[in-house]
């Protein structure tokens, strides 16, 4: 028998059929590979939560842009919702119960404040004379995870005051940006005592994209500190606010600012004050002539006028005791953001309602 086809006997021909067969699967098992690789970059694309770990105790993973899947740790825990959710309100030196008018804090009863200072030099002309102007001012903060939250900050296009002038900011040779003008010095109770003081450089800040300097509305911003802060007895994380902030409660304010309202010499020791969350009518004449918005707005302060936040306070948080998880935690509701004078009877403040902006303090505080 002549065989002059290439697959012409049985045996032959069997072993023809499997070669195919091999290249088909080959083909096929590539296909698959290729397929599901696919699949795996479209579902990680739009679904990145799916392939994310997140801490045990960040129970909520949200989808962000393409590949980017943000943990937020639980209510009453604080970090990164991946390697870290630390505890969060907590004091290890109790407050000082017996608060009246603005008195000095225990050392390191607010273990989550921090003292934020911003320098800036400029030259200018006045008189057709030329001086290099330095100016400093400081604000409060208070730290959310390993970053702060605050506001009051200056940048770009605003303004500060040399005697009886006023200047525009510009970046220049000596700040080139808002992030270089920016120190924030955590577990500090005394402003003269150098020791044990931790100063902190800043990385990023981010002023909310809404804020308003004309009302004031979102005057919120975050500041990325350039080093990891570990929580310790004098450093601690702030819970945020996930229960909606009641009136008529009392609220505590600490900071740096001024005891005496016009001073500008701001306080030496961090200060503390026990004020009232008010309903929102009590603030209506409060600036009459600055619109509010209640939703992301709070009324706080002491209608007697004896308390208040004031000058250099700005950006400190309003802190509320709250039984969370069977221990006593402390929650910033607000933000110091304005009043008319300081003190004065009849005018609490205004503070920016931080439970109006978790979404953005989520999204935003990334590390
Ligand atoms: C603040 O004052 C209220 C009532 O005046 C009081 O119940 C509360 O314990 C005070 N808070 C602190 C921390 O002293
Ligand atoms: C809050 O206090 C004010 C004045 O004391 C009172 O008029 C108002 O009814 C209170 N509101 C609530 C919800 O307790
Ligand atoms: C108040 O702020 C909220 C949240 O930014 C906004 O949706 C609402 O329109 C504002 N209300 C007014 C009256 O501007
Ligand atoms: C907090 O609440 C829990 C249960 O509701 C209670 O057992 C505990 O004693 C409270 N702690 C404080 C300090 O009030």
């Amino acid at each position: 028998m002549e065989i002059n086809n290439t697959c012409p006997s049985t045996t032959i021909y069997k072993h023809c059929s499997t070669s195919r067969r091999f290249l088909v699967g080959v083909l096929l098992v590539f296909l698959l590979f290729v397929v599901t690789g696919i699949i795996l970059i479209v579902l990680a694309s739009i679904k990145p939560c799916l392939f994310v770990r997140c801490h045990s105790r960040a129970s909520l993973c949200i989808n962000r842009s393409p590949f980017k899947g943000q943990c937020i740790c639980d209510s009453y825990s604080a970090g990164n919702g991946r390697t870290v959710c630390d505890d969060c309100g907590l004091v290890y030196t109790r407050p000082n119960a017996r608060i009246i008018g603005g008195v000095d804090a225990d050392a390191h009863s607010w273990p989550f404040a921090v003292l934020i200072q911003q320098r800036y030099k400029r030259t200018v002309t006045v008189d057709d004379d030329t001086f290099l102007v330095s100016t400093t001012w400081m604000c409060g903060g208070t730290l959310i995870n390993h970053q702060t939250v605050a506001h009051c900050l200056k940048t770009a296009g605003d303004t500060f005051n040399y005697r009886s002038f006023v200047f525009p900011i510009v970046w220049n040779k000596y700040y080139s940006n808002i992030e270089s003008t920016i120190e924030v010095s955590v577990g500090l109770h005394d402003r003269r005592k150098k020791p044990g003081r931790r100063t902190i450089k800043v990385q990023e800040v981010i002023i909310h994209p809404s804020y308003s300097q004309q009302n004031l509305f979102n005057d919120i911003a975050i500041v990325k500190l350039e080093e990891y802060i570990q929580p310790s007895v004098n450093v601690q994380f702030v819970c945020l606010p996930y229960l909606l902030s009641n009136i008529n409660v009392s609220g505590i304010v600490v900071g740096f600012g001024d005891t005496v309202p016009g001073a500008n010499q701001g306080s030496l020791t961090l200060k503390q004050v026990n004020l009232t969350i008010y309903p929102n009518d009590f603030c209506d004449n409060v600036s009459p002539l600055t619109t509010k918005n209640w939703t992301t707005q709070i009324c706080c302060g002491d209608l007697n006028g004896e308390r208040d936040a004031c000058q250099g306070d700005s950006g400190g948080g309003l802190f509320v005791q709250q039984n969370l998880s069977s221990v006593l935690r402390y929650t910033i509701h607000g933000i110091v953001s304005y009043g008319e004078q300081c003190a004065s009877p009849m005018k609490p403040g205004i503070y920016t309602r931080v439970s109006s902006y978790l979404q953005w303090i989520q999204e935003n505080s990334n590390f």
